[in-house]
């Protein structure tokens, strides 16, 4: 079986290609424009401009993953498109180029959750079986799912305000380290003293794994509105960053550790970490002693398939379609659209 998909939802536009066969799960082509230099000036992603962009790219996207394939319409098995949640513009973009496809050459559509192919990515990459535990952890989402199959989510945790990447990007934006945030905090951190400022660990001791950064978020400001006037130097800045990756840590893992507690259905072997933050070196070692600590395997995808990318929205369509999960070419793209709309 065959499945294009098509990522628009952020600031990434990516066409893929996978097949799953005999001899196994393959990769057949990805094709990927990243959109940061045009977002950097403004130091976060422009709707606008990210809808815009993906309308000029995405054509020319689609023919190059098809070359690189070096297949026809006719080799293809459905065409998959994100179609949400995200920046609803850039969603419309993804969604509309699936479905003329998919009525030309007369293939299934099939309309994939954004959140879904985060989740699945890890039975491609690391054949991972169902069900496992979850953490998805990125620029607009950080919730802990127990993964049953194919559509069976149960939220076990999600955040009260900011999602994790948010608050890397929003302290790095306050530090003037740049955007995305989350790779400049991270270098910053390297030579930085984490315990020169103290920062706040929420919901430290409180049941449950939902998540809080907004506090931390406000912490980094205090802290460096309370530096000397005029422009934060290099090693305050360094020294805060450390600070600030060091708390986020250790919240997500105090967070995290109460999710195995929480489990309904058969224990999950493997606990699975996706999402763009989850490329953070000092995150994943401390997942990784949690995980040990937990007696469960530790997955993390490779980092390129971590962060958006349209592998995994062709993976979780492919995942569908197999079940004969297919979606009619009304079905209207979805600003938000929750994967367990049952703990909504
Ligand atoms: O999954 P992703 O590419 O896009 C979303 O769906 O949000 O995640 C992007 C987020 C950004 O907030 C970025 O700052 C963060 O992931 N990020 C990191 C690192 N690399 C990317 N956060 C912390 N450390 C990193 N090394
Ligand atoms: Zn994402």
């Amino acid at each position: 079986m065959r499945v294009l998909g098509i990522e628009t939802s952020c600031d990434e536009t990516a066409v893929a290609i996978v097949e799953d066969g005999a001899d196994g799960r393959r990769c057949l082509a990805h094709a990927l424009s990243s959109q940061i230099i045009e977002h950097q000036p403004f130091g976060g992603v422009v709707p606008e401009i990210a809808a815009r962009s993906h309308l000029n790219r995405l054509d020319k996207l689609v023919g190059q993953a098809m070359a690189e394939a070096g297949l026809r319409y006719e080799d293809l098995d459905g065409i998959a498109a994100t179609a949400g949640p995200g920046l609803i513009g850039g969603v419309i973009v993804g969604v509309m180029t699936a479905k003329a496809l998919s009525s030309v050459h007369r293939k299934p559509f099939i309309a994939v959750n954004h959140l879904e192919g985060h989740a699945l990515t890890a039975r491609f990459t690391n054949g991972v079986e169902y069900p496992f535990l979850l953490l998805l952890v990125s620029g607009g989402h950080c919730q802990v799912l127990e993964v049953r199959g194919v559509g069976q989510y149960r939220r076990l945790g999600t955040t009260l305000d900011d999602a994790a990447g948010e608050c890397f990007d929003k302290a790095a934006k306050m530090l003037g380290l740049g955007f995305p945030g989350g790779p400049a905090v991270e270098r910053a951190a390297e030579n930085g003293q984490a315990d020169r400022f103290s920062l706040p660990r929420p919901l430290k001791g409180r049941a449950g794994c939902d998540f809080s950064f907004s506090g931390l978020k406000t912490a980094v400001r205090h802290v460096a509105e309370a530096l000397p006037p005029g422009s934060i130097q290099p090693q305050d800045a360094n020294d805060i960053a450390a600070g600030l990756q060091k708390a986020i840590v250790a919240h997500i893992v105090d967070r995290c550790s109460n999710a195995f507690a929480m489990v309904s259905g058969e224990r999950p072997t493997m606990f699975v970490v996706s999402g763009g933050v989850a490329a953070n070196t000092a995150l994943r070692q401390a997942l990784s002693d949690l995980a040990a600590d937990q007696d469960v395997a530790f997955v993390v995808p490779p980092v390129d398939l971590c962060t958006d990318n349209a592998v995994m929205i062709a993976w979780a369509g492919l995942e569908r379609l197999a079940l004969g999960l297919t979606d009619p070419l009304n079905f209207k793209p979805r600003p938000r659209w929750p994967l367990d709309a049952a703990t909504v």
